[in-house]
């Protein structure tokens, strides 16, 4: 597999929502993003300009309007049903509150191997098991599996989303804000985690994050999005070389109050 595949690329994605007046509203204009194996591709722009919109269309969340969805060349945009299903071991997503995406009277093993279960059986024992080989990869300690989500802090919450991520072994995690709820130390070290297992993995990931300092730290390459529009793409560590003056002002608003 050469380090330069494109695993997933959107070419002119749109998506329009018809509102309840009747009004249609483009949320996403023909983005068309490529994002190789291995790589990290951050997404910036001011809330509502779209990414959520984007990457669930991705997702297949909510259909496409118009353009194509490619993972690994295969055209994936209107797929449905079981084979939809089966994307979930390729792309995973994790959201900014893990908290209100878990279930509270269940177990972290049992958390982090519910993506498994939807395709395969396992037995207590093994989920266990499961469960415990990826809290260390996600640096927590064993005996987290058998506590409940209330008796985690914000950042261990994010590691055991993490964890539940990766239990596929997808080639592509889309953290949408997934670090935004948490206190900058905190985020600091989810996105070296996140590092650390990109590197370990080669997974690829798609970054949101309105943390441009942050972004521009984790990511290879990031664009900027302005309602619903691509306006630039940058190497991640260049951002301040950047042209369009959406992204200078995006920059000034972030570096002068945080970091
Ligand atoms: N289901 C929907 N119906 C109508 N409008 C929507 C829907 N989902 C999102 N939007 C609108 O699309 C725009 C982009 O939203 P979103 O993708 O959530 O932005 P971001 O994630 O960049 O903050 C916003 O104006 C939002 O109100
Ligand atoms: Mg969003």
């Amino acid at each position: 597999m050469s380090a330069k595949e494109v695993l997933l690329a959107t070419d002119k994605v749109s998506k329009i929502f018809t509102l309840k007046d009747g009004t249609r509203f483009t949320a996403c204009n023909e983005v068309s993003i490529s994002l190789h194996k291995g790589e990290t591709l951050g997404l910036v722009g001011e809330s509502g300009c779209g990414k959520s919109t984007f990457v669930r269309t991705i997702m297949g969340l909510h259909p496409a309007t118009s353009g194509k969805i490619l993972f690994k060349g295969e055209d994936i945009t209107n797929l449905t049903g079981e084979k939809r299903r089966e994307m979930a071991k390729h792309i995973q997503m994790i959201f900014q509150d893990p908290a209100t995406a878990f279930n509270p009277k269940m177990r972290i093993k049992d958390i982090i191997c519910e993506p498994l279960r939807n395709f395969e059986r396992v037995s207590d024992k093994e989920a266990e098991a499961r469960a415990v080989d990826l809290l260390r990869q996600v640096e927590l300690a064993p005996e987290i599996a058998l506590r409940y989500p209330h008796e985690l802090s914000g950042g261990q919450r994010q590691r055991v989303g993490i964890a539940r991520a990766l239990i596929l072994e997808p080639e592509i995690i889309i953290c949408d804000e997934a670090t935004s709820a948490l206190d900058v130390s905190v985020q600091d070290s989810i996105a070296k985690l996140l590092a650390k297992i990109q590197r370990e993995k080669g997974v690829s990931y798609i970054f949101i994050c309105h943390d441009l300092a942050l972004v521009s730290l984790i990511s290879h390459r990031v664009m900027v999005m302005q309602k619903g529009n691509v306006v630039e793409e940058l190497p991640g560590d260049k951002l301040q070389s950047c042209q369009h003056p959406y992204t200078k002002k995006l920059l000034a608003s972030v570096f002068t109050v945080h970091r």
